[in-house]
């Protein structure tokens, strides 16, 4: 267990990175990623997406990786918590012929960002979700969510933080265990992020709450150091800093673990991950993406410490 002082982090590498990157590993590149991660320590990894594959070609292989990855998992009674995103009923089915033991459900929190990226009002994403909780439930499987566009969407710009404030309240009574609040675009700075999640804060319990922030413009450390002190413990991050949301028009990829890590060692915050095989991972993984990767640690290495010459 973390502690009080610890954090969980999301590894949402082989999902929110893949899915906007347009080198398409294979699946036993996935596969040997996902050992890489879960031997670095990370306890919750998001493995890809039941989504339409017309929409998201790079989640296609999906369900080919849980079937590598979830029997294994259940026989050693392995403590990595695997998760795949879930738009609608069609999915959820997919999840459960995969034996997942938890899903995504995802919604947005301005409509046009709702229709570019899953054909629907957020009403209407809504409705999707009811059959889904319901299959959730009779199956034991556990169901995290996801709001996108929380602090300004690509197609209407602002967002309200009330708007935010009551899908939020409406995705917790619908029974998932954790929201994940997140900066879709990467446009949120620390005074944004403190004011809505004290909001949030108000609304539903603090220990339900994620961070997720991609890092279009630099500034996902900091959101996440601002989210931090209103008391936020779980924070998604991609190996590398991989990705984007394909529907979303210049976003970067998520923060970078290994980035997210570093800032928590200084910090004497316990993540329970090992910054020196996360960076092993990004070295073994620059090549395969043929690019170099974003994560600004993985670019040059731990300090040596200092005041030893
Ligand atoms: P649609 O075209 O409106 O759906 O897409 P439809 O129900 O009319 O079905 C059309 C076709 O898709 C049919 O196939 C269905 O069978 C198939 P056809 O008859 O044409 O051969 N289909 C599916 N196939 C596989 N899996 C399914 C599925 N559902 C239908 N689950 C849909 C609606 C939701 C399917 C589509 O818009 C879609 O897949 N969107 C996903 C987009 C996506 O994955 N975006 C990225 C993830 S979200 C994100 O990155 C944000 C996040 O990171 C947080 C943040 O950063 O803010 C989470
Ligand atoms: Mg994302």
């Amino acid at each position: 267990m973390l502690g009080m002082k610890g954090v969980k982090i999301v590894e949402v590498g082989l999902r929110d990175g893949l899915q906007n990157e347009t080198t398409n590993l294979s699946v036993e590149q996935r596969y040997d990623l996902f050992e890489r991660l879960s031997d670095a320590g990370i306890k919750n990894i998001e493995i890809g997406a039941f989504v339409s594959p017309k929409w998201v070609p790079q989640m296609a292989v999906s369900s080919e990786l849980a079937s590598m990855i979830v029997p294994d998992l259940k026989k050693s009674k392995s403590k990595v918590n695997v998760s795949t995103l879930v738009p609608n009923l069609e999915g959820m089915l997919q999840a459960l012929e995969a034996d997942i033991p938890e899903i995504a459900i995802f919604a947005a929190c301005s409509e046009s960002f709702s229709k570019k990226n899953i054909n629907c009002t957020i009403d209407e994403s809504f409705k999707r979700f009811e059959p889904v909780m319901k299959l959730a439930k009779e199956h034991k499987v556990r169901v995290r969510g996801y709001l996108s566009t929380c602090f300004g969407c690509p197609f209407e710009g602002k967002v309200s933080e009330a708007k935010v404030v009551a899908i939020a309240k409406r995705m917790y009574k619908m029974g998932v265990y954790e929201i994940s609040i997140g900066d879709t675009i990467g446009v949120a700075t620390p005074g944004q992020v403190e004011s809505l999640f004290k909001k949030l804060k108000k609304a539903l319990p603090v220990a339900k709450l994620a961070g997720h922030f991609h890092d279009t413009r630099g500034t996902a450390l900091a959101n996440i150091l601002a989210a931090y002190n209103v008391g936020v413990r779980t924070f998604d991050s991609s190996i590398g800093g991989l990705g984007g949301c394909p529907y979303a028009p210049g976003a970067a990829g998520n923060v970078a673990t290994e980035d997210v890590v570093y800032l928590f060692d200084g910090m004497k915050v316990k993540t329970g991950v090992d910054l020196n095989k996360l960076l092993a991972t990004n070295a073994w993984l620059q090549p395969q993406m043929d690019h170099a990767l974003p994560s600004k640690v993985g670019r040059v290495g731990k300090a040596k410490p200092i005041g030893k010459v």
